[in-house]
């Protein structure tokens, strides 16, 4: 590990600290209990822990063994830019590549944060063989009615 008295744990974090961690990034705050079933559903994670033990990133894997969507990849506030999130993607991409040989590794890219997945090898969609994703966000009426 490149930073004194950070860990990195394969586990999900606890779900206050996952509830924060989002809430901290502007992703509003979410319900317990749509966070204890969703962290629970997790195929994989990576919670990162400063030396007081306190959550001070995350990222989770939602899917299958076809289909493999990285989440709520976080890093506090005042730890980003110093190579921690870097080490949680390769600690769990390496993971993921030999475990779901047959997966694609899908994820949802935050405005303006392309290049940090880029160095991992993800490809920006749309591009000449691939549309967009979609989504329907969840204050949104679905079914377009
Ligand atoms: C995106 C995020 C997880 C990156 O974690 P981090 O620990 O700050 O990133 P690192 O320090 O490991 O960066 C690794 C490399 O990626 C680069 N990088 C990081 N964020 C970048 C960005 N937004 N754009 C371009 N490059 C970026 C860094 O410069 C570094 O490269 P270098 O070593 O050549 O300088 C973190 O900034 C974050 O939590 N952001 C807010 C939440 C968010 O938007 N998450 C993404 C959801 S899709």
């Amino acid at each position: 590990v490149l930073i004194d008295g950070i860990r990195l744990v394969d586990i999900v974090p606890p779900v206050d600290a996952y509830i924060a961690l989002r809430a901290g990034c502007g992703w509003g705050n979410i319900s317990r209990d749509a966070a204890v079933p969703a962290l629970e559903r997790s195929m994989d994670a990576v919670t990162v822990l400063d030396d007081d033990g306190e959550v001070v990133g995350c990222v989770r894997v939602v899917g299958d063994p076809m289909y493999l969507y990285i989440q709520d990849m976080i890093i506090a506030p005042g730890l980003r830019g110093q190579g921690v999130g870097r080490l949680m993607m390769v600690r769990l991409l390496a993971r993921l590549k030999p475990a779901y040989p047959e997966a694609v590794i899908m994820l949802m890219c935050a405005k303006g944060q392309e290049r940090f997945y880029e160095q991992f090898g993800f490809e920006a969609r749309p591009s000449d063989g691939f549309g967009p994703g979609m989504q329907i966000l969840p204050s949104k009426g679905s079914l377009g009615l």
